[in-house]
């Protein structure tokens, strides 16, 4: 396994499995199976609604003795209605009693906007709070709390573009060491990554296939795993076209977190970590078209305070 290592010297292998979209009563043993694979880092969000099965499946394999907690990495996300201050800090310990441990690895903010407490996606304007109401540095405080407290080893963001990440920067006391967005050939997000490789911002690739099993999808969305120039790269290395995707985002040194529940997908997708692409694989790569598959349109609808300009570097 590769990882990203931290300045402290914690590493997180950079392959992880995603969470989100693995259902309640199936993602119990898609983390037994994972953990006997060899999955050692897992990304998960209160919002997915599976943490305490996740949390049952953690501790039985390590009752069991298949992993100890120093061996994994555990990411959690803070949803966007505790972003008030006093909020965070509680937020973060009823993901760590769903998930049964005593701190994460990492805590990253889901998202960069705010809504009222008990409201998973807003309705109407009623349901948000605007950046006057939570300001987002007050939620990086208390994110801030959380790694005082020890409740987590390392903090972040997710879905940040350039100019949330350089205001948090100057406003903070601590900067986020991670920010996790959606990274593919599709969207290489250039800036972002050459900005975040010279904060020493580490990346994390979300949506890496593509997320071919969402709901609300575009119509005509692009086939990111059914491309023509990734089947040609496969096919040369004799590999897979999500161990191609996947390769590429390790040879970028951005971890990686695609999901699957399928314990063969599961198998092939840690074993991308060992596929070499080249220049002539990254070219190719480079110039497919771009799409953006999560474009946040859900949070800039129905009376929102934010815009998608606020959201992404474009
Ligand atoms: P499944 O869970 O049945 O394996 P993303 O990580 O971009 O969100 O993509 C997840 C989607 O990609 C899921 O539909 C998942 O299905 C599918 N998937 C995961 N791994 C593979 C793979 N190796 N080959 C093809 N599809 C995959």
């Amino acid at each position: 396994m590769k990882y990203q290592k931290f300045s402290n010297g914690d590493q997180m292998p950079i392959i992880g499995l995603g969470t989100w979209k693995s259902a309640p009563g199936e993602v119990y043993e898609v983390i037994r199976e994972a953990i006997r694979l060899g999955y050692r880092h897992f990304d998960c969000a209160h919002i997915y609604g599976n943490e305490k099965e996740i949390g049952q499946a953690l501790k039985d394999a390590m009752t069991n003795g298949d992993v100890k907690r120093k061996e994994l990495w555990i990411t959690s996300k803070l949803w966007n209605d505790s972003h008030l201050l006093d909020d965070v800090v509680p937020a973060l310990e009823t993901t760590l009693k769903n998930l049964q441990l005593d701190y994460l690895d990492l805590y990253l903010v889901h998202w960069p906007l705010a809504v009222k407490k008990g409201v998973n996606f807003a309705k109407s304007a009623e349901d948000y709070l605007t950046p006057e109401q939570a300001p987002l540095i007050d939620t990086w405080t208390g994110m801030e709390e959380c790694f005082d407290e020890e409740l987590t080893r390392h903090i972040g963001v997710s879905n940040c573009n350039i100019k949330t990440l350089t205001m948090l920067m100057r406003e903070g006391t601590l900067p986020p060491e991670v920010n996790q967005v959606e990274l593919h050939p599709y969207l290489p997000q250039i800036g972002l990554y050459d900005f975040c490789k010279e904060m020493d911002i580490f990346l994390t690739a979300y949506s890496p296939l593509g997320s071919g099993d969402r709901n609300q999808k575009a119509e005509n969305e692009p086939l990111l795993l059914r491309d023509e120039a990734v089947a040609e790269i496969s096919q040369k290395h004799g590999c897979t076209p999500a161990q191609t995707l996947l390769a590429w985002a390790v040879m970028r040194d951005t971890s990686v977190i695609p999901k699957s529940t399928n314990p063969e997908r599961l198998k092939e997708n840690l074993a991308a970590v060992d596929i070499q692409l080249d220049r002539d694989d990254l070219r190719k790569l480079s110039m497919l078209r771009k799409f953006r598959f999560i474009n946040g349109n859900i949070f800039t609808q129905n009376g929102s305070p934010y815009k998608l300009t606020d959201l992404w570097d474009y």
